[in-house]
């Protein structure tokens, strides 16, 4: 339909998967845009009050009289924040990463600079160390390139390439204003990416415990993308394969790591890939399909080949071949994106939880085989998800957490609620955070809380979005909005999320009428999604919370119903 109409496209710097395939689509030029400035979250109220005594605490000798009243005290603090006070050094551990978590400092506003303190702060987290880049990035960052080269595309003039990648460890993507480019897709993964997949899959096994024998990844583009395919080698590790190179030095496919190399059993891997994936990577998706191929198809014992022992299994009780079997590579159909469980969870239209595993199942059982084809094969899926110990994602950014944008429940999420429903138990949910650093592995609860702490309830995060008014309140509604989500998919989010975020903003009046002026109809969604988390059972306030709640959100419907009757 655009046919020779220029499409000039503003583009988030750290979104390559998603700018390419607006190239694609449409024909966009993309001009480059920076994503808000990032800080340190710090500690705030009762957090820092309790650091202040864990710091004394750790401080005094180990019989110290002070010790028993400080221990008490400590105990009394650590649950007036909702934290186990009973294990101090576990305790320091959780406010530390709380405190150093970075978080998004407000929005970005295309073509303004970020401000004085904002840089500094930048800097200040910044990974990388060598002067002239550190130079190089304070001098660019005080320069707008937005706009010029907004103008430029539009007066069809050329917007010179970039790499798409996050500015934390990328400095590369500045100066902004430039058109985003992915990767060369032939050369992924990288020796790199697998020798740091090995690295973040034994990761997962340590913080997994017990050998798991199935684990279920989900694979983005986007992640993919940024890291020269660090989760595909992940993927790539657990099932003791590496990618096969041609003379070329292109991508061709997969090999099998000898076990004995290996030094420990191979372990099944159902990978679901986001529509983006499947579209920008069919390479990748081949080899991986073919791993899962070969290891079924392996002269090696079940027991320490744990493919070859599911694909057997499959094949036997489905009266399917070996190849069908072996199918671990699961998406959507072509040209459809998504599990739909995100729309289902917004509209709150859905009844039981199982309905949202049906959503995931209807929309990402089509497997893709070692041709790179799809077939739908929802009995497979089913199969394989009720051997699934453990799901598993990558963080994809610092400026993304899993309750930022509604994609990680849509698709971490969602396959864990079809996990509970095949294996009638639940399976434990992990997120790898490579973001910054050496990575770690977190159980979801522990992901959720951190993100609770350090961002939706943190006045540094929320004062930052509500600068921007009416989008920052949109942005808070839908942390609550996709805290939800986790519970309706995981059920691992704990009670007191919800008795925070609404005694912060929904019961706190003042706040209450900040929200609603800014923005009334996400000030009315907020309150009424804390209901719908009581009525689905995911927390139960006491009386009092309850009928406070229901009055706010009477208040806060009339509020807007009588914004309507003036506008008419
Ligand atoms: C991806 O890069 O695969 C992706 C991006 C946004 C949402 C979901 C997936
Ligand atoms: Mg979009």
């Amino acid at each position: 339909m655009i046919g020779e109409v220029p499409n000039v496209y503003l583009y988030a710097s750290n979104n390559p998967s998603e700018a390419t395939l607006a190239k694609r689509r449409s024909n966009a030029v993309t001009v480059t845009h920076l994503t808000p400035p990032l800080a340190a979250s710090g500690l705030y109220k009762g957090l820092s009050e309790l650091k202040d005594s864990l710091a004394r605490y750790r401080s005094l000798a180990p019989d110290a009289h002070e010790r028993a009243d400080l221990s008490a005290l400590i105990s009394m603090q650590a649950e007036a924040v909702d934290l186990d006070g009973s294990n101090p050094d576990h305790l320091w551990l959780t406010l530390l990463e709380t405190e150093t978590a970075l978080i998004p400092d407000g929005l970005h506003i295309l073509g303004r600079p970020m401000g004085d303190a904002e840089r500094a702060e930048h800097l200040r987290v910044m990974a990388e160390t060598d002067p002239e880049t550190r130079a190089r990035v304070e001098q660019l960052l005080q320069e707008d390139h937005e706009l010029p080269a907004l103008m430029r595309a539009l007066s069809a003039r050329y917007i010179a390439p970039v790499a798409g990648g996050d500015l934390i460890r990328s400095p590369d993507v500045l100066p902004t204003g430039r058109n985003i480019h992915a990767f060369d897709p032939f050369r992924m993964p990288t020796a790199f990416a697998m020798q740091d997949g090995a690295k973040q899959a034994q990761r997962l096994l340590d913080a997994a415990g017990d050998l798991p024998r199935s684990v279920a990844i989900v694979l983005w583009g986007s992640d993919n993308i940024k890291s020269d395919g660090g989760p595909i080698a992940q993927a790539m590790a657990l099932m003791g394969a590496t990618p096969r190179f041609d003379g070329y030095g292109r991508l061709c496919g997969a090999d099998l790591v000898p076990l004995a190399e290996l030094g420990r059993p191979r372990i099944d891997v159902v990978m679901t890939l986001s529509g983006i994936f499947r579209d920008l990577l069919p390479l990748q998706t081949r080899m991986l399909a073919e791993a899962a191929y070969k290891a079924a198809t392996a002269d090696e014992p079940c027991a320490e080949n744990f493919i070859r022992a599911h694909a057997l299994d499959y094949a036997q009780r489905m009266g399917c071949d070996i190849e069908d079997a072996a199918l671990r590579v699961f998406s959507n159909a072509e040209g459809a994106y998504g599990s739909n469980v995100n729309a289902l969870v917004d509209s709150g239209a859905w009844g039981e939880e199982d309905e949202l595993a049906d959503a995931y199942e209807a929309r990402k059982s089509f497997a893709y085989g070692r041709d790179g084809k799809a077939k739908k094969n929802a009995s497979l899926l089913q199969a394989a998800l009720g051997d699934v110990d453990l799901a598993y994602q990558n963080l994809e950014s610092v400026e993304l957490g899993v309750t930022t944008v509604d994609h990680y429940f849509d698709t971490l999420g969602g396959i864990s609620r079809a996990v509970k429903r095949a294996k009638g138990s639940d399976a434990p949910v992990f997120i790898g955070d490579q973001t910054r650093g050496a990575g770690i592995v977190r159980s979801l609860q522990d992901q959720v809380a951190l993100e609770t702490r350090s961002r939706s309830l943190n006045p540094k995060w929320f004062e930052g979005m509500l600068k921007h008014g009416h989008e920052g309140v949109r942005q808070i509604e839908a942390q609550v909005t996709n805290t939800l989500g986790w519970s309706a998919t995981t059920g691992q989010v704990e009670p007191w999320v919800y008795q925070r975020l609404s005694e912060t903003f929904v019961l706190d009046e003042e706040m209450r009428r900040r929200l609603s002026a800014l923005n009334p109809q996400a000030s009315v969604r907020m309150a009424n999604r804390l209901l719908e988390a009581f009525e689905r059972n995911y927390w139960q306030p006491d009386d009092e919370t309850l009928a406070a709640l229901q009055a706010s959100a009477d208040e806060l419907e009339d509020r807007l119903e009588g914004l309507d009757v003036a506008a008419e």
